[in-house]
């Protein structure tokens, strides 16, 4: 019997893994840069978490099943609902603003495509405790920053904000569950579903929402347009203001204006969202990473009433826009093939000291050739494999305490004191 993976599920291979992990370090190193500390979610939550505010699209492609405890649970396709989750629960007491992070795997039954997988990674970052404009502001910085450090100039935001047509909707009194529906909607471009909606609330409010929608641009021209549509309604333009001091912080905190691009007709599949909100691009077409505010979900999860923003990074695409872009990262790590001629005690000995020695240096990787192979066929693995040396442990060099060591590149072959590896390695 031969066997596959389930459709959408991926096996990924060393070469496949090795882009993805690496992004795994480059998301711990910016948490660890910003003060973030890291905790690990469980993979299965119960269905409740995500059934009041994950959003339509979401709700409807999870992972659901029965446990064999009889409990309705899923298989998690975000982890904003645990972190707060834990922080309504377990976190009371912990000192404010709290900055937790976490790499997490996912699950969702969308249509496999490109960047588009049943299971994939992301790093999310959230800050939790704060409702100022600066901690907005943070996260956009330090998204940018990680785009940055994963090669990836050409990044670029678009930044809305549900505040104002929450404040908007609020004002004709349409329920929250009504606005969550409405956002739903107009998150995936189905404006004629939205206004389905409000088609038993007055007209003005239909009209305001589909003008304001039109409103995008930079940060110079959008304020003045949307502050004109809305000066009638004060609620939602103290929102809009919000808006303004968000991205004026975050340019202060080092994001080239120009990066910024206001879209006031944008809005998330995630129903919890009730402050500003926004995604990274690159060149490819889908988004690199989301994020906003979400300031009810704590109390709504029994907690008290707790500010919280935060984003999460789409890790496996992040990777598929640094392979398209050709971005390559300098790898100074090199491999190393440690070769037995012989395996008495010496020999053995030796070969230990060497790979102690290679690996020893911070960085170098050192491989014992664990196989009874000739040297001859073990040079020809390596070469294949893309190992940077070939050491050579026999009982001449036992005898005078060296190795011989071949550069895989350029032929050289050199003998060299075991206790001098790494540092006399052949160009
Ligand atoms: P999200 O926008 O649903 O937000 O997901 C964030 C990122 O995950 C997306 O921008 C995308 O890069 C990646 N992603 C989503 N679905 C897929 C998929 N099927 N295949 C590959 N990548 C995917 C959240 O999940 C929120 N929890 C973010 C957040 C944190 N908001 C506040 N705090």
């Amino acid at each position: 019997m031969r066997f596959r993976p389930v459709r959408g599920m991926r096996d990924l291979l060393p070469d496949e893994a090795r882009g993805l992990i690496r992004l795994f370090d480059l998301s711990r190193r910016l948490a660890s840069l910003y003060g973030y500390e890291e905790v690990i979610l469980p993979t299965i939550e119960s269905y409740e978490l995500f059934a009041a505010k994950s959003g339509g699209e979401i709700k409807e492609r999870m992972y659901t099943f029965t446990d064999l405890g009889g409990r309705k649970v899923v298989l998690r396709p975000e982890a904003t609902a645990s972190v707060a989750r834990i922080v309504a629960s377990k976190m009371l007491g912990y000192p404010k603003p709290l900055r937790l992070f976490y790499i997490v795997n996912l699950f969702r039954y969308d249509e496999p495509q490109k960047g588009r997988y049943r299971e994939f990674w992301q790093a999310g970052y959230e800050l939790i405790g704060s409702g100022r404009a600066l901690a907005d502001a943070e996260l956009i910085e330090m998204l940018s920053r990680f785009m940055e450090m994963a090669g990836l100039r050409d990044h670029r935001f678009k930044v809305g904000h549900v505040g104002v047509h929450r404040a908007l909707m609020g004002i004709f009194k349409v329920p929250e569950h009504e606005q969550d529906d409405v956002l739903g909607f107009i998150d995936r471009d189905q404006w004629d579903e939205a206004m389905k909606i409000l088609s038993s609330y007055p007209a003005e409010l239909r009209d305001v929402l589909t003008g304001l929608a039109s409103v995008k641009g930079g940060m110079d021209k959008v304020f003045e347009e949307a502050w004109e549509q809305l000066s009638r309604y004060e609620p939602a333009l103290r929102e809009l203001e919000r808006l303004r001091e968000i991205l004026r912080y975050a340019v202060m905190l080092g994001v080239p204006r120009e990066r910024l691009f206001i879209d006031m007709g944008f809005a998330r599949g995630l129903a919890y969202y009730t402050g500003v909100i926004f995604e990274c691009y690159s060149h490819l077409r889908v988004a690199l990473a989301g994020g906003g505010r979400y300031d009810k979900l704590i109390s709504l999860f029994g907690g008290p009433d707790m500010p919280a923003t935060g984003f999460a990074i789409g890790l496996d695409r992040v990777h598929l826009a640094q392979v398209e872009a050709g971005v390559s990262y300098e790898d100074r790590t090199f491999k190393a093939l440690v070769v037995l001629a012989g395996e008495d005690e010496r020999v053995v000995r030796l070969a230990g000291e060497a790979l102690r020695a290679l690996r020893g240096k911070m960085g170098a990787r050192a491989v014992l050739d664990v196989s009874a192979r000739s040297i001859k066929r073990a040079f020809s693995y390596a070469s294949a494999q893309g190992y940077d040396y070939v050491v050579v442990v026999g009982r001449r060099e036992a005898e005078k305490g060296v190795v011989s060591v071949k550069n895989m590149k350029t032929g050289v072959q050199v003998e060299v004191p075991v206790e001098e590896l790494p540092e006399r390695l052949p160009d």
